[in-house]
């Protein structure tokens, strides 16, 4: 059968990833070198000055790194992708890029929770004003939006709160106002939503979750449209220098190869605990884009291609209830970040979001009580068996609170 581009998982696989040309290694070679000779003084002019191409010094550039990149552009469908040592560092390079003192930007206001404070702490010194609003109504969008706004940073699915927003909606607001329109899709992966596909201008990943997969590497990327924004956001990366490492990045390659499969096994056993906390009693609420009772279904539909991997949801006894579930649990471990093989589960109010302060947190809908659950690529069943397990013991007495009675 012959298609117009390959799957997603062909791209995955193969983009950027020929065999080398020196030895044919079907692995990218990691070329871990931090900078590259020239052949002559006028070789190293000409590559200075763009006249030809070729590498000159990793902060700019390097094969490995470019394989990386190309695997991502495929996988999103863009223009060009830069990788950045975090997810924060891809972040931040695009604010960089993008917001000059007097600018305002418009942004979820539940996002993970340095990507605002960064904005509200330290791009507020410079003269930079944001506002973050309910991106999920478009109205709420253009009634922040101002005279001096630039751009309209978007998270959807949101962390934690897993609330939607309409892309295309998004994306035709922005095209409206001439504003840049910058998704994070870190939650749902390329494999899931393509937000370019939908009229995005730039998309960021934290590539330390999904897309590198094995909880062993912090990295992010830039996701260009156009050869312009490659060219703005290439020279913001340069002098700001969040460049990632070689090796960082052939270990990223590697996970990405397998994002596919790790997506699909861990969103079924997503749906699965979605079923066991949508019946059981402990359980007070569950928010899961895969859940018959999510009140955005259509959104789903419309521009996601599965609900992913990642429920959050409240049990009864409020906060000390989610307290005693997160230490009781044995599969998931306790610990922030998501998108591993591994099973996580994590209070954000007291952690990931408390950077936030209470009052932006309330306002975001990150209630105290919400318990985070990464899911991840185990066997469903032991998931399921002791998450059971957990919340039917939820109110059993801890061992030092056993009263006995005085003889
Ligand atoms: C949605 C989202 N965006 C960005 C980041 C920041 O990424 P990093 O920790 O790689 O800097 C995170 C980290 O948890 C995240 O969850």
């Amino acid at each position: 059968m012959s298609t117009d581009k390959p799957g997603i998982n062909t791209r995955s696989v193969h983009a950027g990833a020929e065999p080398d040309r020196l030895h044919g290694a079907v692995s990218v070679p990691i070329y871990q070198s931090s900078t590259f000779a020239f052949a002559s003084t006028a070789q190293g002019a000409a590559r200075f000055s763009g006249d030809e191409p070729g590498y000159i010094y990793t902060r700019m550039g390097n094969p490995t790194v470019a394989a990386l990149e190309e695997a991502v552009t495929a996988m999103e469908g863009g223009h060009a992708a830069l990788a950045t040592s975090s997810g924060m560092a891809a972040i931040a390079t695009v604010f960089f890029a993008y917001l000059e003192a007097g600018a305002h930007m418009v942004g979820t206001d539940a996002v993970y929770g340095p990507s605002r404070v960064i904005v509200e702490r330290h791009f507020r010194r410079f003269g930079v004003q944001s506002d973050w609003v309910d991106t999920s109504d478009l109205d709420t969008i253009r009634a922040a939006i101002r005279p001096e706004t630039r751009m309209l940073y978007i998270e959807t699915p949101e962390n934690p709160t897993l609330r939607l927003s309409d892309l295309a909606g998004c994306a035709a607001i922005a095209r409206e106002h001439g504003l840049l329109l910058v998704v994070d899709n870190t939650f749902a992966t390329p494999v899931l939503q393509r937000p370019l596909e939908h009229g995005a201008d730039l998309v960021v990943h934290s590539m330390t979750k999904f897309l590198n997969g094995h909880a062993d590497v912090v990295a992010g990327v830039i996701v260009t449209a156009t050869e312009e924004q490659r060219r703005t956001v290439r020279d913001a990366l340069n002098h700001h220098g969040g460049c990632i490492d070689p090796h960082q990045a052939w270990l990223v390659h590697r996970g990405l190869k397998t994002l596919g499969l790790r997506v699909a096994q861990a969103q079924r056993n997503a749906v699965a605990i979605s079923d066991l906390l949508h019946e059981h009693p402990a359980v007070e609420w569950v928010r899961y884009p895969g859940g018959a009772d999510f009140p955005q279904a259509g959104l789903v539909e419309k521009q996601m291609e599965g609900p992913g991997a990642i429920l959050c949801f409240g049990v009864r006894g409020g906060y000390e209830g989610g307290r005693r579930l997160l230490e009781k649990v044995t599969v998931p471990t306790l610990a922030v970040s998501l998108g591993g093989v591994e099973t996580l589960i994590e209070h954000p109010a007291s952690m990931t979001h408390a950077s936030l302060g209470r009052e932006a947190r309330e306002e975001a809908g990150i209630t105290d009580d919400l318990i985070r659950l990464a899911v991840g690529c185990e066997d469903a069943r032991d998931l399921i068996e002791d998450l059971r397990t957990a919340l039917d013991g939820l109110f059993e007495p801890a061992p030092q609170e056993v009263r006995t009675v005085p003889a």
